[in-house]
């Protein structure tokens, strides 16, 4: 199985492994680490909001046009920001790490 890394705001580094075909939502939400995903990957939320390690980036599928209007509602976005509900983890992809930003929509709050 691939191995994702998750890097919290506060820099604490957590690997986990997972299935093939899982979003990085799913895979957080597997694994107990905290991504909102008020939408259930409808893409009408930004609060999965994550920043891809540069390494990665340009491997994954470009982000489709609807995935970058919603990133625009996402606060603290980047060159590398990502809907985690968009981006599926390969055997590819193995050692893919994300960083959860210091700031985050959370509609858990409103
Ligand atoms: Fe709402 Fe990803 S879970 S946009």
């Amino acid at each position: 199985m691939p191995r994702m890394i998750f890097e919290a705001a506060d820099g604490v580094r957590r690997e986990v492994e997972a299935a093939s075909g899982k979003s990085i939502l799913d895979i957080a939400h597997d694994n107990g680490i905290d991504i909102e995903g008020a939408c259930e990957a409808c893409m009408a939320c930004a609060t999965c909001h994550v920043i891809v390690d540069a390494a990665f980036y340009d491997r994954l599928d470009p982000p489709s046009e609807a995935e970058m209007s919603m990133l625009d509602l996402a606060l603290g976005i980047t060159p590398t920001s990502r809907l985690g509900c968009q981006v599926v983890l390969t055997e590819a992809l193995d050692g893919l790490a994300v960083r959860l930003p210091d700031d985050v929509l959370d509609l858990r709050e409103i």
